[in-house]
């Protein structure tokens, strides 16, 4: 365990299989602080009163002495990090208006959330079932969410997300699975592939409410130390030709095959924030179960200049 100072408000600890993720674990008499701070406050103020978010995360890291947003936005901007799993005592039994403005503060802390065009706010909830009739995989509870960059299809930069659980039920499987680009063994083979800076076109499906292309290329402008970053995902990416294609298709298998991808089991409650270009990130498949259910809370957004 490192601790922050020599009276830590929070801990930090690396995840014991990557030491790439930290896990910052706030105890109960910052929760507690936190939910009386801020009880004057619904969902439904800080859905229709933008500034009240930045009010969370400012109480937020009042509480954690003014040490956490700085030691979140270290971790997030990291090249060899870029991931955090924020995780709290009895996180199980809080109340999902908890979780929602704890998830804000965490966001605030370290950028601006986009609109979610899916919920029109800026977070969306959803919900993994036994059935669904979704029209990509992210609802489908029993085929696997391959590994993907978000924001692929919209025009705002999306540096970063947010994946918060809210609830389970007889969720067997579904295991969260990352990937660092940099840990990636075929990177340098398709970072200097001759279509690799080619822009390609990106399109969402009726559900994201999204109704125009983007373009861009799968590996976009190097990040400031010179390095590569992606912005992939299979679904939504439309090929012009047979050449885009194959590079598509041999791109992720590549990545789905990987040696280093990581397999996470998340606690109800637990928030996981990564960079969204430093990290692919995707879903296992659920084993069967009539009685499946798990709702997410996610946010995407951008990290202030
Ligand atoms: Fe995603």
């Amino acid at each position: 365990m490192t601790p922050i100072s020599e009276t830590p408000p929070f801990t930090l600890t690396e995840y014991s299989r990557s030491q790439r993720i930290q896990i910052i674990t706030l105890n109960n008499e910052i929760i507690t602080a936190f939910n009386q701070q801020t009880t004057q406050w619904n969902v439904q103020a800080i859905e229709f009163t933008p500034f009240l978010r930045f009010m969370l995360a400012t109480i937020l890291d009042n509480i954690c002495e003014n040490q956490l947003g700085y030691c979140l936005k270290n971790i997030i901007t990291s090249r060899n990090k870029g991931a955090f799993l924020l995780q709290f005592e009895q996180q199980e039994n809080q109340s999902v208006d908890c979780y929602i403005k704890l998830s804000t503060a965490i966001s605030h802390l370290i950028g601006l959330p986009n609109f979610d065009a899916m919920s029109g706010k800026f977070y969306a909830r959803f919900i993994i079932n036994h059935t669904d009739n979704d029209d990509s995989y992210l609802r489908k509870a029993y085929h696997p969410l391959t590994l993907h960059n978000d924001g692929t299809y919209v025009d705002e930069n999306t540096d970063f997300v947010l994946m918060m659980k809210i609830g389970e039920q007889d969720a067997i499987g579904g295991d969260s699975t990352l990937l660092h680009i940099d840990d990636w063994q075929a990177l340098k083979h398709f970072y200097h592939h001759k279509i690799a800076k080619t822009p390609f076109q990106w399109q969402s499906p009726p559900s994201k409410q999204v109704q125009h292309n983007v373009f861009h290329p799968v590996f976009i402008d190097e990040d400031k130390h010179g390095k590569p970053q992606l912005s992939f995902i299979d679904q939504f990416a439309y090929p012009q030709n047979k050449e885009q294609a194959l590079f598509l298709y041999q791109l992720q298998i590549s990545l789905e095959q990987d040696e280093n991808i990581l397999s996470l089991t998340l606690p109800v409650g637990s928030i996981l924030v990564i960079h969204n270009h430093y990290w692919l990130h995707g879903r296992d498949a659920f084993t069967p179960h009539i009685a499946l259910t798990r709702e997410l809370l996610r946010q995407r957004g951008r990290f202030f200049n």
